[in-house]
């Protein structure tokens, strides 16, 4: 078996010990005779893997009792109608919310929250191409704005926030997408944060959300689908319909290979010696350079460039055929994006920047 270095930006790698046991259960998930993708999700067998991976989740990032972790569907981008749909109907609501425009997913959490909602982009990075995170320090939050929206991390433009915006007071809600469960995540700070996995945690298709309890809105929202109310999963413990039951498993499987790693600060740690690695070649290659503003590098997402399309092209298919994967940037950017995950093992970037020095001194 050989298996590549996949520095894809989601679905991306996963630890190779949850997947060999993943596999080993596959027929018979602890002598129950069935795997988890065949069994009743209102079994006592996977109820006891729902609740594991919860009480695993919240002891790893340290939730606090006032908040839900909620295991929800639709991915990402569901959340995206379901943050306005919800916190614009609490009481007293304004039904007005602000939003720091850094990137693809901030944008189009933005457009989508203006279908339902007065929504206001307050900052944005658009005008360099989404290569630095705004000064956020004193921004025009609206005095009765619900909640202040951000990205942390902008997978596609390789920027993250190293401190979280003055929001004068207002709920911050948070996509974490692609740093979740990277490092640590302070959850007071947050009224949500939320995530799909399919980057650093497990298989696509699973969002969870962190969502301070007052948050929730106690009534029943009428122009709210019940599936887009929180209110419906939270009272359900995350099971009100079928729930996507085997990313859930394999998530469980990730929190306890993370604790097993020693939790989050450590993967913090690990994480940035990571990225020093490649950020360390491309600031003294001559022929690569990383596209982000040196303060606002995410230690996630890497995108670098050659300056020429034809080299940048030549690159990645070579990078391919030698094992190095997924390393095309994204459409909207051009060039390279090599994505760090937890799983992304430090061998694998040592590698790559092998690779790239051979590259160089052949062009
Ligand atoms: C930061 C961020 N937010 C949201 C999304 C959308 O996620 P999904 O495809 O699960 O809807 C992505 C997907 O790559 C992302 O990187």
């Amino acid at each position: 078996m050989a298996r590549v270095y996949n520095f894809s930006a989601g679905p991306a790698v996963l630890p190779e010990e949850v997947l060999a046991e993943c596999a080993s259960e596959m027929l018979d998930y602890k002598g129950s005779g069935q795997s988890v993708m065949e069994m009743s999700h209102r079994s006592a067998v996977y109820q006891a893997i729902i609740d594991d991976a919860e009480a695993d989740f919240r002891e790893l990032v340290g939730v606090p009792e006032n908040y839900k972790v909620l295991f929800l569907q639709g991915g990402a981008s569901q959340q995206f109608s379901a943050i306005p749909m919800n916190l614009c109907a609490l009481p007293g609501a304004s039904r007005k919310a602000d939003y720091i425009v850094t990137g693809q997913w901030a944008k189009k959490a933005y457009q989508e929250a203006s279908r339902f909602i007065d929504a206001q982009a307050i900052a944005s990075s658009a005008d360099q191409t989404f290569s630095y995170i705004p000064d956020c320090t004193d921004l025009p939050v609206r005095d009765d704005a619900d909640y202040v929206y951000i990205c942390e991390n902008n997978t596609i433009y390789g920027t993250a926030y190293k401190e979280l915006p003055n929001t004068k007071g207002k709920v911050l809600v948070s996509d974490v997408s692609s740093m979740f469960l990277s490092q640590p995540h302070d959850i007071t700070r947050y009224g949500v944060m939320y995530g799909g996995v399919q980057k650093n945690v497990g298989p696509a298709g699973l969002v969870i959300s962190v969502i301070r309890e007052d948050l929730i809105p106690a009534e029943e929202i009428p122009s709210c689908p019940t599936m887009l109310e929180w209110k419906t999963q939270a009272d359900a413990g995350s099971l009100y319909n079928t729930p996507n039951c085997w990313a859930i498993y394999v998530c469980g499987k990730v929190f306890k290979w993370l604790m097993s790693k020693g939790g989050l600060a450590a993967m913090k740690e690990y994480n940035t010696a990571k990225a020093q690695i490649l950020y360390d070649y491309l600031d003294e290659s001559k022929l690569f350079k990383g596209t982000v503003r040196t303060c606002d590098r995410s230690i996630m997402n890497v995108p670098f460039i050659t300056g020429s399309k034809e080299l940048d092209a030549e690159f990645v298919k070579a990078a391919e055929a030698a094992g190095f994967v997924n390393l095309k940037g994204h459409r909207s950017v051009g060039g390279m994006r090599a994505s760090l995950y937890n799983a992304m093992p430090v061998e694998g970037v040592e590698a790559l920047v092998a690779f790239m020095k051979d590259f160089e001194a052949k062009h």
